[in-house]
């Protein structure tokens, strides 16, 4: 590794350490561009530091645990290491939080709901913001009362006051996206961690979008702006090696049963009983995903040499560059707030669509004639884009009724463009230029709308897979005759 990590490292020095930078890509008039990512809030490309010192780590790598080897003493300190690291991130406390590891965030809030003792009146109030993650898991257990928004977007906090009073007694959870996936709007989460203890609640903070792009501080567990769990993924953070975080309080973890056994949970097993280890071993069933945890740690390594704060004041830069400049192309609309006081208050994603054009169309067309990589359709966020996008309950009846049938001709959505914390103003600029061509109708392709995905594509076009990544079909190729076969 080379690395200069005795001084703190500027938004240039993160844009170069980021693989896949320089990647070209084909276009459908056949020149080759740098290809421009605007889908970070999907998942992002990895630091080349996270893989550096992922290549140094495998050299030790072994299962954790129960080794009695160098390699796996030592992986079991990095493991251990990676724990903490994680925790600290968001100013864990170690004594009284416990850092579970997982896949993702949807892991992380499965496991809160199926860890949970559910009692039958049980509310959880949630947003209309949130990610389908951050509702789905708790429908399985208890009521959902869904909190709404203005017509930008922001949650309004009366219905929430309305909501905690209507069921007074029986929210169990307030649960809350960070940050929105959608129209990038940030949550007060610790205004709303005081509501939800004032009424007897804890508060769960999605933290996915929030993580990549702001400082987090849980803040001490006797502070009534505390947030009592948290989780993030890594694969939003530039360690896209299937890790997610969450964080929560140890003594909670510690009663009941874990909603996945197996091996490693457990102190002693007899065959009429068992006895769970403390968290976080007790939550982490089966072998752990080692290598994540690592470059997890790495990329959190980087974000804090660069400082969450520059990465914020970065990424504010690019919305009050960006957001103007696309509400000026003609015919298109910004959803969420663009006035410039606002952006202050939203990480760098933001959303739109053209009054005629299809979303699918716009996503298709920026991909083969622009070489930039956006996002296209609901955003796993359905309540709260149609809310957006003003759908009346008959419109929503007739769409959705229209989508069982495998009918998507008309599904709605919008296009999603999400910064990450390398991009410049030159990614703003291609990505307005486009826009701008599409506006006027200047593009080559003969656009197609396949009906059952609602995806459009232009006629006759394939990416030529074999020339950028040729491993694809060479693993696809039979075994040699004779390879593999008994002696
Ligand atoms: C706000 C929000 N919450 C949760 C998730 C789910 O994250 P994961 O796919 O890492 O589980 C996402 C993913 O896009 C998200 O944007």
């Amino acid at each position: 590794m080379n690395l200069n990590f005795s001084c703190p490292w500027t938004i240039e020095d993160l844009r170069h350490s980021i693989v896949g930078i320089d990647t070209t890509v084909p276009l459908l008039d056949g020149r080759i561009v740098p290809y421009v990512f605007l889908d970070n809030g999907a998942s992002t490309p990895s630091f080349r530091h996270v893989l550096d010192v992922l290549n140094e780590f495998m050299e030790f790598y072994s299962g954790v645990h129960r080794g009695t080897g160098f390699k796996s003493i030592l992986a079991t300190h990095v493991f251990d290491e990676a724990h903490a690291i994680a925790g600290e991130f968001v100013g864990a406390d170690p004594e009284r939080d416990t850092v579970i590891f997982g896949k993702n965030t949807t892991e992380a809030i499965n496991k809160i709901a199926n860890r949970c003792v559910w009692e039958p009146d049980d509310v959880v109030i949630v947003t209309l913001m949130e990610h389908h993650s951050n509702d789905l898991p708790w429908r399985k257990y208890a009521r959902v009362v869904h909190v709404g928004t203005d017509d930008e977007g922001y949650l309004d906090l009366d219905a929430l006051t309305r909501a905690f009073r209507q069921h007074k007694g029986h929210v169990r959870f307030l649960s809350v996206t960070g940050a929105s996936n959608i129209t990038g709007i940030v949550n007060p989460i610790h205004d709303l961690a005081r509501m939800a203890h004032e009424e007897g609640a804890w508060i769960f903070v999605d933290a996915a979008q929030l993580a990549p792009h702001r400082n987090i501080d849980i803040r001490p567990h006797d502070d009534p702006g505390h947030i009592d769990f948290i989780a993030y993924s890594a694969h939003k953070m530039y360690a896209p090696f299937g890790i997610g975080v969450l964080v929560g309080k140890r003594e909670w973890f510690a009663q009941g049963n874990p909603d996945m056994v197996g091996g490693g949970v457990v102190e002693v097993v007899g065959e009429e009983y068992v006895a769970f280890s403390p968290p976080p071993a007790k939550e982490e069933a089966g072998s752990p995903n080692v290598p994540g945890a690592v470059a997890l740690a790495a990329a959190i390594h980087v974000l804090r040499k660069a400082g969450m704060e520059r990465i914020a004041a970065h990424e504010h830069e690019l919305l009050t560059y960006a957001v103007p400049r696309l509400a000026s192309v003609p015919g298109l609309h910004v959803f969420g707030p663009t006035d410039p006081e606002k952006l202050r208050g939203k990480v760098g994603v933001v959303s739109f669509g053209f009054e005629n054009i299809h979303h699918a169309k716009v996503a298709a067309i920026l991909s083969a004639e622009g070489g930039i990589g956006v996002r296209n359709g609901c955003f796993c966020a359905h309540p709260y884009v149609k809310r957006l996008l003003k759908i009346t309950p008959e419109e929503d009846k007739r769409l959705t009724e229209n989508v069982l049938k495998g009918d998507r001709r008309n599904i709605p959505g919008m296009v999603r463009a999400s910064f990450g914390c390398y991009n410049n103003f030159s990614d703003v600029d291609r990505l307005v230029e486009m826009l701008h061509r599409i506006a006027r109708g200047e593009y080559i392709g003969d656009y197609e709308l396949d009906e059952r995905s609602g995806t459009w594509w232009p006629k006759n076009f394939t990416y030529p897979f074999e020339a950028y990544f040729p491993h694809f079909s060479f693993l696809r190729e039979p075994m040699l005759e004779g390879y593999g076969e008994a002696s």
